[in-house]
């Protein structure tokens, strides 16, 4: 045999097992729980790869991207602040462009294909616990990135939305892009319309260390119930969270669910394969209870 043959035959042996890189930019990233979360899962099924935090400006996220792809990296998580941003150096599914952003890129074809899965996560989690969302009146609290890939699902899922908002045009500005939404102010208008309410979302960083005493929403304007879900996961139990266990809440969903979720779709449309969501959770679980953020 040739000595050509002999590197054809190593560097296909070397490329098959080569390790696969996955990571998140953003910044700050450091504290992020999407690191320990995928990497349980690729141990959790045994597989080569690993999943690192990379610290990029909004000024070279495109830069970022294409040396990704360059490098083989095989697929990207996107967080503050630059999933706006991102938006323009990939081939984003429709809902993505609708939201504005993109939270997970795939690099497994030509292009980078964007996708946003945090709304994703948000109707698992809600399907899970309610059953049914066609129908049901939905408060969310907030207008962000956040807010805004939430009500998409929900408004697509036939829940009637209403966007409770600090900053009134922001909110009439996402309910102009819903089926069947309005929006009122974070007072008085708040405090009737909870009571119709059967779901109540915290899609605002308001209540987010180390502001832990902040709540847009307290026990006495509550009913039992209603269904309290918080995105907030730093800390576990939020101010709103604690008021709606004090008014007899009995269903109460915290954002770790959220994260989890959503990084299982990205995990799913990085790797086809099923996530092991017990195994991420746990991992996420523990990492907050040992002090990460
Ligand atoms: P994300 O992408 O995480 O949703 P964002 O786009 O900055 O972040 O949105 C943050 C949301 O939290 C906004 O709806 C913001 O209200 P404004 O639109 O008025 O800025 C809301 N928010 C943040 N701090 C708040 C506070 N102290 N009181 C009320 N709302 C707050």
């Amino acid at each position: 045999m040739l000595l050509g043959d002999w590197e054809r035959i190593f560097k296909t042996a070397y490329n098959r097992s080569m390790k696969k890189i996955y990571g998140i930019i953003g910044d700050p990233v450091a504290h992020s729980l999407s690191p320990v979360m995928h990497n349980a899962a690729f141990k959790k099924l045994g597989m080569d790869a690993i999943y690192l935090a990379f610290r990029v400006s909004p000024e070279e996220v495109g830069d970022a991207i294409r040396g990704a792809k360059s490098l083989g990296i095989a697929g990207l998580n996107v967080t503050i602040p630059l999933k706006e941003k991102a938006l323009s150096f990939v081939d984003a599914e429709e809902v993505a462009k609708k939201i504005g952003a993109v939270n997970t890129i795939d690099f497994s074809s030509g292009t980078p294909a964007g996708y946003n899965t945090d709304g994703i996560g948000s109707l698992r989690i809600l399907k899970e616990v309610v059953g049914e969302i066609n129908g049901k009146n939905v408060l969310i609290l907030g207008a962000g990135g956040a807010a805004k890939a939430i009500s998409f699902y929900l408004d697509a899922e036939g829940a009637r939305v209403t966007i409770a908002n600090r900053t009134r045009e922001k909110a009439a500005q996402l309910v102009s892009k819903l089926r069947n939404a309005d929006f009122i102010s974070l007072g008085v208008e708040l405090e009737k319309r909870i009571e119709d309410s059967n779901i109540l979302i915290n899609a605002t960083s308001v209540g987010m260390h180390p502001n832990e005493d902040a709540t847009l929403v307290n026990a006495y304007l509550m009913h039992p119930d209603l269904v309290v879900f918080d995105i907030v996961y730093n800390p576990l139990e939020t101010k709103l969270l604690r008021e709606a266990k004090r008014a007899g809440v009995k269903k109460i969903v915290d954002g770790v669910k959220m994260l989890v979720y959503q990084g299982a779709a990205s995990f799913k449309i990085w790797t086809k394969k099923e996530p092991p969501i017990e195994t991420m959770e746990n991992a996420v679980r523990d990492a907050l209870s040992h002090g990460s953020s």
